[in-house]
């Protein structure tokens, strides 16, 4: 039995995220009728001899995942195996993973036949705290990341928080900084609690994962609750991202999108307090009572060039004017997109998250 479940409601379909404390709705899953389960290759590796005993490798889609095969050819792959199953539009697809296999067969889910049935199982922190939600699907393009896509929600979702333990470092910390951006998103409560709980939280607490997955989800859908389709408050979710972004690309992807997002954050909260926005003391607590605590594989921004940066910025696909655009917050924990960031105010925030992160060394 799930220990808590909610309903997202959709334009498409309403859905439901079960949060479940035992790996047994898995067997449930898996012997359901016409299901096809595609699961990451790591997932599978690390729990074939336990949650997946019973299963043999035969039965499985096992998916090899990274980056570079989230792409139409993997789609083809999953679209060759579908056709082999006699249940067509009534087919059901189980995937197992994170947020690179829940984009390729979400992508794969929502187009053949039209649509069938999918159930996602979220395995990493950002897929279980962000992602899963929200209904997204994407494929990387030419050098274009998340060029391609669909909207098409998983019909049901299972929270298991366990997958988490065998996460990598790294992995983990990048969903950490959207964990991170949704609590203070969230406004000033629920960015107090992460303040408290962020050391369990690091230290993959079981119970502190549980609250700060549910509130991360929570507050997401509060911001896609009339705007679905990411027209206008939903774009507010990319806070942090527009710097994020920039440096993720201009550092050829050794920053972590997640850590990338914490420094995106520090950025415009940089520029925010510049404009009046955001009072000195409150962005200094949330520098150093949150986002450089967040930074712990304290990425080195020397080599990055401002210029680089605003190139860069200028590329985003969520750009619409022909001025940089920012989102940024206030005192209040209210979030505003402005469209005319200058190149000084870039150069200022660069050179101010420089100085923070040799403050941290
Ligand atoms: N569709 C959306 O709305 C959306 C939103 C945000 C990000 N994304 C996409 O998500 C991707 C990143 O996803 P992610 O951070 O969830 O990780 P991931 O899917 O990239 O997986 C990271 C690594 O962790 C492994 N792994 C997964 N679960 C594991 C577990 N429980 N134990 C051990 N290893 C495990 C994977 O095999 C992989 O090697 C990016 O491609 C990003 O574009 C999509
Ligand atoms: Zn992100």
């Amino acid at each position: 039995m799930p220990v808590s479940q909610f309903t997202i409601h959709s334009r498409i379909r309403d859905y439901d995220v079960l949060v479940e404390d035992s790996a047994d709705f898995i067997d449930a899953l898996i012997h359901g009728p016409r299901s096809c389960l595609i699961v990451d290759e790591n997932v599978w590796r690390i729990y074939a001899e336990s949650i997946f005993r019973d299963l043999r490798v035969e039965d499985v889609m096992v998916l090899p995942i990274s980056e570079d095969l989230k792409r139409l050819e993997s789609v083809q792959k999953i679209y060759d195996r579908l056709v082999t199953y006699s249940a067509k539009r009534n087919l059901t697809m189980i995937s197992i993973g994170g947020g690179i296999l829940q984009d390729i067969s979400g992508f794969a889910a929502s187009t053949v036949y039209r649509g069938i049935n999918w159930i996602f199982v979220p395995t990493t922190l950002l897929a279980q705290a962000d992602s899963c939600i929200g209904g997204k699907t994407s494929l990387n393009y030419q050098s274009y990341k998340n060029l391609i896509g669909t909207f098409f929600p998983p019909f049901r979702i299972h929270i298991y928080p366990k997958f988490l333990q065998t996460q990598l470092e790294a992995d983990f910390l990048s969903g950490y900084g959207e964990v991170l951006k949704l609590h203070i998103m969230g406004g000033e409560e629920s960015y107090e609690g992460l303040v408290r709980l962020s050391p369990l939280v690091l230290r993959r607490d079981p119970g502190a994962l549980l609250q700060v997955i549910s509130n991360s989800l929570q507050v997401k859908m509060a911001y896609m609750a009339d705007d679905e389709f990411d027209r206008g408050r939903r774009n507010l979710l990319n806070f942090g991202h527009d710097f994020g972004h920039a440096l993720e690309s201009t550092s050829h992807f050794e920053i972590p999108h997640g850590q990338a997002v914490i420094l995106g954050m520090l950025a415009a909260n940089l520029i925010s307090r510049r404009r009046g926005l955001l009072e000195p003391k409150m962005e200094q607590h949330l520098a150093e009572s949150l986002l450089l605590p967040g930074l712990v594989a304290k990425p080195s921004i020397d080599a990055l060039d401002a210029q680089a940066m605003i190139d860069a910025m200028k590329k985003d696909k969520k750009r619409t004017s022909a001025d940089l655009a920012l989102i940024m917050m206030d005192n209040r924990f209210e979030f505003h997109r402005v469209d005319d960031l200058t190149a000084e105010e870039v150069v200022a925030a660069l050179d101010n998250v420089r100085g923070k992160l040799g403050y941290l060394s």
